[in-house]
C-alpha cells in the first residue's frame, strides 16, 4: 500500500472517531427537564421528549469508543501500522498449525514405523486415512477413490505406476506425470483410426478387420516401446495397459481417437511438501487397502 493511501485512512478513521466521540457529547443532557418537556420537533404530530440519554446506552458507546482505540493500537487497522502486537493472519494460521501437530502429531506417528500390510489391519489408522483422503485427494479422485475422466479408479487394482506399498508412496510423495506424445502428426487421420480400431480389438471390440490389421502394424512401429508388445502396459512410464477395458481417457471410438490425435498429459501432484511423512504413511495405507478388500468397496 502506497504511504498517500496509509494516510487517508488514518486520516478518515481518526475523523471518524472525533467526530462520533464529538456527536455523543454535543448532545448529551445530563439533566431532567420534566417528564412532558419536548424539543418543540412537532412531526405529523408526534413530538419528542427532550429527555437525556439512557446512561447504560451513553456508557455502552463510550466503552466501545475506548475498545475501538485500543483495538487500533493492538491490531492492524490505522493504514499500514501493524499494531503493538504484531498480529497477522499468517502467524495466527501458523500458530494453531503447530499447534495442531503438537497436538496430533503423536497419533500420527505411532504408525510411523509399522509396515503398511499391518496399518491397513488397524481401523482407526484407515478412518484417519480416509479423512485426510476427503481433504487432499478428492477433489481429483472422487470421494470414493473412483476417479473420472483423466483421474484413476484407485479402488480397481489396475495400476498406472503400480500398486504396491511403495509404488504408492512414491506416487503420492514425487508425484507423477503421464506423457501419451500425440500422433496426428505420425499416423495421420487415417492411421489414428486404424490404430484406435486395433487398440479397441485388443479389448474385444468389434471393429473393422482390415482397419484393425493396418493398426496393428503402426502400433508394433510407435507404440510397443511404452505400452509394450502384447499391449499390456508399463509401469515404470505409466503407460496404461491397453487390453483390460478400464479406461483413464474413456474408451469410446471417439475418445480413444481423440486420445491419439492430441495425446495426454495427466498430472498427479507431488505431496511432499503438503503433508508430512507419516500423514503420507497413513495415506498409502488407506490407498492400498481400496483395492486390497474388493468385496467391502462394492
Ligand atoms: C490435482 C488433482 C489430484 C490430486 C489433488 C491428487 N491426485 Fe492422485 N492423481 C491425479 C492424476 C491426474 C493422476 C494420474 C496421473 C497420470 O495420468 O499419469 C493421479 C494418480 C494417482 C495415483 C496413481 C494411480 C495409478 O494407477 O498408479 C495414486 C496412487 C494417487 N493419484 C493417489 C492420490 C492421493 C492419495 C492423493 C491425495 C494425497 C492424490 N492422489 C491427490 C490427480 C490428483
Ligand atoms: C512415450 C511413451 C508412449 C508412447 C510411445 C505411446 N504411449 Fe500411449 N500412453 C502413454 C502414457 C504415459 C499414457 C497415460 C497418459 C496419462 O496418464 O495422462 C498413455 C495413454 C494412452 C491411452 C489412453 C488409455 C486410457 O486408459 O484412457 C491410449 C489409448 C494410448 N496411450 C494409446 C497409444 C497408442 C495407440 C500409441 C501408439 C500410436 C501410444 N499410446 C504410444 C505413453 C505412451
Amino acid at each position: 500500500m502506497s504511504s498517500f493511501w496509509s494516510l487517508w485512512i488514518i486520516v478518515l478513521t481518526t475523523i471518524m472517531l472525533i467526530g462520533t466521540v464529538w456527536i455523543l457529547f454535543a448532545n448529551r443532557k445530563t439533566k431532567n427537564t420534566g417528564p412532558d418537556a419536548t424539543t418543540g420537533h412537532v412531526y405529523d404530530g408526534i413530538e419528542e421528549y427532550d429527555n437525556p440519554l439512557p446512561a447504560w446506552w451513553f456508557y455502552l458507546f463510550v466503552i466501545t469508543i475506548v475498545y475501538s482505540i485500543g483495538y487500533l493500537i493492538a491490531y492492524p487497522g490505522m493504514g499500514s501500522f501493524k499494531g503493538v502486537l504484531g498480529w497477522t493472519q499468517i502467524n495466527q494460521y501458523e500458530k494453531q498449525v503447530a499447534k495442531a501437530e503438537q497436538k496430533y502429531g503423536a497419533i500420527f506417528a505411532q504408525y510411523r514405523d509399522m509396515p503398511v500390510e499391518q496399518v491397513i489391519q488397524d481401523g482407526k489408522a484407515l478412518k484417519m486415512g480416509q479423512r485426510m483422503f476427503a481433504n487432499n485427494c478428492a477433489q481429483c479422485h472422487g470421494s470414493d477413490a473412483r476417479g473420472s475422466y483423466g483421474f484413476p479408479n484407485l479402488t480397481d487394482g489396475d495400476w498406472l505406476y503400480g500398486g504396491s506399498p511403495e509404488q504408492i508412496k512414491t506416487t503420492l510423495i514425487q508425484g507423477r506425470s503421464g506423457v501419451m506424445p500425440a500422433w496426428a502428426g505420425p499416423l495421420g487421420e487415417e492411421g489414428i483410426v486404424n490404430v484406435s480400431n486395433y487398440v479397441l480389438s485388443l479389448n474385444g471390440r468389434a471393429v473393422d478387420a482390415d482397419s484393425a490389421a493396418a493398426g496393428q502394424e503402426k502400433f508394433a512401429m510407435f507404440c510397443t516401446s511404452c505400452h509394450g508388445a502384447d499391449g499390456t502396459g508399463n509401469i515404470a512410464l505409466g503407460a496404461p495397459n491397453l487390453t483390460n477395458n478400464i479406461w483413464l481417457y474413456g474408451g469410446s471410438p471417439g475418445l480413444v481417437q481423440r486420445t491419439l490425435r492430441n495425446g495426454r498429459n495427466g498430472q498427479m501432484p507431488s505431496h511432499e511438501k503438503i503433508l508430512s511423512e507419516d500423514k503420507i504413511h497413513l495415506l498409502t495405507a488407506y490407498v492400498y487397502s481400496l483395492s486390497q478388500t474388493p468385496a467391502e468397496q462394492e
